[in-house]
């Protein structure tokens, strides 16, 4: 077990940006005209949970889109310095060629307040959800259909852009299409890197401010480490969710295994930091369909009553991971836990946080931090796991802030903790109970 309570004082440099993240779907509430609302309300959503124990339509999430003002004084008064959020499609062109004015209007009120505040936003521009009509037409499969959303871009970008302190193009698409090798998949991920790339060179016509896509960086380790199919099979992995994009970026280079690789001059250099989004590490099988192992046993932590969110906690992860980035800025723009039981999230974030003070230490130049997330919100198919530094009640839309939040105060305000800082909020640790796959 760590010896949490022990951890050395740590200081973060003058100027580091400690912030919390959310994304529109999952705390806004209504966003009718997207695909994942239209999903929502099939019979299929419910295919892998008849019961509906577990699934549920995001209906009014914490009804953020009304309750937005109260939202900046809540981050405001948390004492996050940034805030990363996204930027609904759906709201602002929910019918294809169709500007709503109003939903812009929302967005800049949004911003303004934000910025009132003294809050340095990072906008998210594609969060996972897009308008019905553009995932009618076939989405980012079809890539000629990035004209649409360059056409949205070029409405949007110049009209927030006084307001943003960052942004990310699309989040964390290094993970769509899953372990697949070949031309199935490949031409998905080429495209993403030429529509970010797009975004990328669009967005600084407008703005100063730093430009990248959110990058989930998972940790992939071999479940037997000894086996020469599960080290191929993790090195493949960590290719095809992690190196590809980095090597894209890096060199212009579009690599991907099973088809002819292709060199894009635009692709090249298009970000200015890399966006880290960090949660855990998985484990590679090359025996089961999928590749993907289970978590091991003594790390499953009992976060949270579901079975498909066994987390666990791996913070030596952010390090080796971090040491890969030494040649753009980095800030981490998402990382946190689901936890029901509160103590846990600051245990993670302090071990977290300690790691990503010596990446820091051993030369890797990380300049702010998202926690994620705000608020307990929508986790796209349920309600059930938290990730928020702040309860929400789903019937009364009552916000609380819990003792992490209070905690991550501490560390904003101090610039930094002690094991000592974690004593006084943890009375004891959270005992660690094991949970059947
Ligand atoms: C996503 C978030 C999500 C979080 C926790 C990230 O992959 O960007 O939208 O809530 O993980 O699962």
């Amino acid at each position: 077990m760590y010896d949490i309570f022990s951890l050395p004082a740590i200081h973060f440099p003058e100027g580091f940006l400690w912030g919390s993240g959310t994304a529109g779907h999952q705390i806004e509430g209504d966003n009718i005209h997207s695909q994942a609302w239209h999903n929502e309300q099939l019979p299929d959503f419910y295919k892998e949970d008849p019961e509906r124990t577990i699934r549920a339509p995001s209906g009014k999430a914490c009804d953020h889109y009304r309750l937005y003002q109260e939202d900046v004084e809540l981050i405001a008064d948390l004492g996050h310095q940034a805030y990363r959020m996204s930027i609904e499609w759906s709201r602002i062109e929910p019918l294809e060629g169709q500007w709503d004015h109003n939903g812009a209007a929302h967005y800049l009120d949004l911003l303004e307040r934000l910025a009132g505040k003294g809050i340095r936003v990072f906008v998210t521009l594609h969060h996972f959800t897009q308008p019905l009509w553009f995932d009618r037409l076939g989405g980012f499969g079809k890539a000629d259909n990035r004209r649409f959303f360059e056409r949205y871009l070029n409405f949007l970008v110049p009209k927030i852009a006084p307001l943003v302190s960052g942004w990310n193009v699309i989040n964390e698409f290094n993970l769509w299409g899953g372990l697949t090798a070949g031309p199935s998949i490949a031409p998905l991920k080429f495209t993403m890197l030429r529509v970010h790339a797009m975004g990328y060179h669009l967005i600084k016509q407008h703005s100063t401010a730093p430009v990248s896509s959110a990058h989930a960086f998972i940790h992939w380790f071999p479940r037997r480490f000894h086996d020469t199919l599960d080290r191929r099979m993790t090195d493949f992995a960590d290719f095809a969710t992690n190196e590809f994009f980095f090597h894209a970026l890096r060199t212009g280079e579009l690599v991907y295994p099973g088809v002819d690789a292709e060199y894009d001059a635009e692709v090249k250099g298009a970000l200015d930091f890399w966006s880290v989004n960090y949660y855990t590490r998985n484990m590679v099988d090359a025996r089961r369909a999928g590749l993907n192992g289970p978590r091991l046993h003594h790390k499953q932590l009992k976060m949270v009553p579901m079975p498909f969110y066994l987390e666990e906690m791996y913070p030596e992860g952010l390090i080796a991971n971090l040491e890969r980035l030494r040649d753009y800025p980095v800030f981490i723009t998402e990382n946190g836990c689901a936890a029901v039981d509160d103590r846990f999230r600051i245990v993670y974030l302090a071990l977290h946080l300690s790691a990503l003070h010596e990446a820091m230490e051993r030369g890797v130049d990380v300049r702010g931090y998202f926690h994620w997330s705000l608020m307990d919100n929508y986790e796209w198919t349920s309600f059930i796991p938290r990730f928020g530094l702040v309860a929400v009640d789903f019937a009364t839309f009552r916000r609380t802030p819990k003792p992490s939040a209070f905690f991550y105060r501490e560390v904003i305000r101090g610039n930094g903790f002690s094991g000592a800082t974690v004593k006084r909020y943890l009375d004891a640790l959270p005992t660690l109970t094991q949970q059947e796959i």
